[in-house]
């Protein structure tokens, strides 16, 4: 079989190592296109080590293409089946060592989560941030946010003043915005969950030090395929294995990074799986105190303006990394796959130049602690997530609205049934990791209260919600409805409280007892799926604070 694969002779089968290079390659997406192209370079330097690479590819998902739809039930599931295929493959052709090529969102837990339950000696490389691109009717660059404002622009009549000349139609100009916002191979430009991952999977040590920052097509990209050779023969040489590096010190500093560069709310589920998987006591308390001690210094959307592009030009990620070591909030001790520790691989970096925008110092930050906060009470004993950067205030309380199913408030949106004048609270549930199944993102519905201007609104849920989501928003809400959660118990006209301040999420005028009483009353929902691979998916998914893992029993 290996003679028929390639291999010249005996010695090089018994002898040399056995790499597996798997990407999360498929065509129809930007983030992952490239993916099989990066995996051949990466196979060269690995032939050029003496060792076999053996490249193959796992499955993967696109959050940008699912978003909004019923395909995305589909996207964390994805994440278990692309870790189930690495560790398959890995365990069963006896591989020495991996290398594993991630682009998109739930490629990057999925990818790292593999490599934890196989451990073996491995390495990351992400398939990196896509470039911005450039209007040619409005002569300026604009980004993969561009369409989606263009669109409500388009639909309001007033997207030909976006031409200063008014030399085009409102349909050539969006026409031109779609075609070239996103010009080329590239995960999502901002700090959305790919590119907060990847900083995350940077800081933990599993990639070389700029992975997170090079653009996909970036001359950048190129040399670091092109040295995982090299690295893999590092990790083989003095056996460091992905358990050697994702300790709880480690999860400690890519907590402290998520918060410095305002990181996807996405992050905290991801983290959670990756340290659950490595058996890595993290927990969401863990979050909320490097939140209180971190602050917030990345002016990058979906806050802020800048890309990930942006901060590569001016030093990317190692540049953070460097300030926040002589800062004292990231540990530079911390182990890599280069064999060499956090501050030794950055040492030589060049510092973040002055007079740059991107990132702001840590004695003047955009708000002097974290963005994630993490909410109890007693509509959520398990934890909730939420994402409060200050704009939207720190409390809110109003009149429950329950609807059991994202699909139900966005109708109810359309046909005008929610009011502008009272303080309501939107409780959309039976959409967790079981109940939806796949914890999809609250996206149509936050869309919609943005575009209609509802500023009397918030929205809570035991789904997830997008990190271009804005407003009062709470997801991740444990229990789930699905498993009988108190979230089940609401009912419309319940006041509910949102504190940001003392962290609380609250019914304050149903006690506890009432709650349990209403729970007696409550019947276990069919799943909405019963066959296939979602049905699996909820049968076995374990809660939100614990990641939404599928191997924990
Ligand atoms: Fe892949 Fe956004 S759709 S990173």
């Amino acid at each position: 079989m290996l003679y028929a694969a390639g291999v010249p002779d005996e010695e090089a089968m018994q002898k040399s190592p056995h790499v597996g290079i798997a990407s999360a390659w498929w065509e129809g997406n930007p983030c992952n296109m490239h993916l099989g192209d990066l995996g051949k370079t990466i196979k060269d330097s690995v032939d050029r080590e003496g060792f076999l690479g053996w490249r193959y590819n796992t499955i993967g998902v696109s959050d940008g293409i699912t978003m909004g739809n019923e395909g995305m039930r589909f996207s964390l599931q994805s994440r278990e089946i692309i870790a189930d295929s690495i560790e398959t493959v890995t365990c069963a052709q006896a591989h020495d060592a991996c290398i594993v090529v991630p682009g998109c969102d739930k490629n990057m837990p999925g990818c790292v989560m593999g490599i934890a339950r196989h451990n073996r000696p491995s390495v990351v490389v992400y398939g990196g941030t896509q470039r911005g691109g450039f209007s040619k009717t409005l002569q300026k660059p604009i980004d993969m946010n561009t369409p989606s404002e263009a669109r409500g622009a388009f639909t309001l009549g007033t997207l030909k003043d976006w031409s200063k000349d008014g030399k085009y139609s409102a349909e050539e100009i969006l026409s031109d915005i779609e075609k070239h916002s996103v010009p080329g191979a590239g995960a999502c430009g901002g700090m959305y969950t790919a590119n907060s991952l990847a900083t995350v999977i940077e800081t933990l040590g599993l990639t070389l030090p700029g992975s997170s920052s090079a653009p996909a097509e970036s001359p950048a990209k190129l040399r670091e395929c092109e040295r995982i050779g090299e690295t893999i023969r590092i990790c083989l040489e003095k056996n460091i294995r992905p358990r050697d590096l994702l300790t709880k010190k480690a999860f400690e500093n890519a907590l402290v990074m998520i918060m410095a560069v305002g990181g996807s709310t996405n992050s905290v589920l991801h983290v959670l799986a990756m340290a659950k998987t490595a058996e890595i006591n993290l927990t969401l308390d863990d979050f909320q105190r490097v939140s209180n001690k971190t602050p917030f210094i990345a002016n990058m959307a979906p806050s802020g303006k800048h890309t990930m592009e942006d901060l590569f030009n001016v030093g990317g990620i190692p540049s953070v990394m460097k300030l926040l070591i002589a800062g004292g909030l990231l540990d530079g001790t911390a182990m890599t796959v280069t064999g060499k520790s956090l501050a030794e691989n950055v040492e030589a970096w060049p510092s973040l130049p002055q007079g740059q925008e991107v990132i702001r110092s840590l004695s003047n930050p955009i708000k002097s602690s974290g963005h994630i906060e993490i909410l109890r009470g007693n509509i959520a004993p398990g934890g909730a997530v939420a994402k409060i950067t200050g704009k939207e205030g720190l409390h809110f309380e109003g009149k429950a609205r329950v609807f059991d199913k994202e699909e139900f408030l966005c109708t109810a949106l359309d046909k005008g049934e929610i009011p502008h004048d009272e303080n309501i609270v939107l409780v959309v549930r039976y959409e967790g990791p079981k109940g939806g199944p796949g914890m999809p993102e609250q996206l149509r519905a936050s869309g919609t209260l943005k575009g209609g201007g509802f500023t009397n609104v918030a929205l809570i849920t035991d789904g997830r919600y997008s990190g271009a989501s804005h407003g009062f928003i709470v997801g991740h809400i444990v229990p789930e409805a699905a498993v009988g959660g108190p979230i089940a118990a609401i009912r419309d006209g319940d006041i509910i409280r949102i504190d940001a301040e003392n962290n609380k999420i609250e019914m304050p005028h149903v006690s506890d007892e009432e709650i349990q009483e209403r729970l007696r009353a409550w019947k276990p929902r069919r799943l909405p799926v019963t066959r296939g691979t979602l049905a699996k998916y909820a049968h076995l998914v374990s809660n939100a604070s614990e990641g939404a893992v599928t191997d924990l029993f």
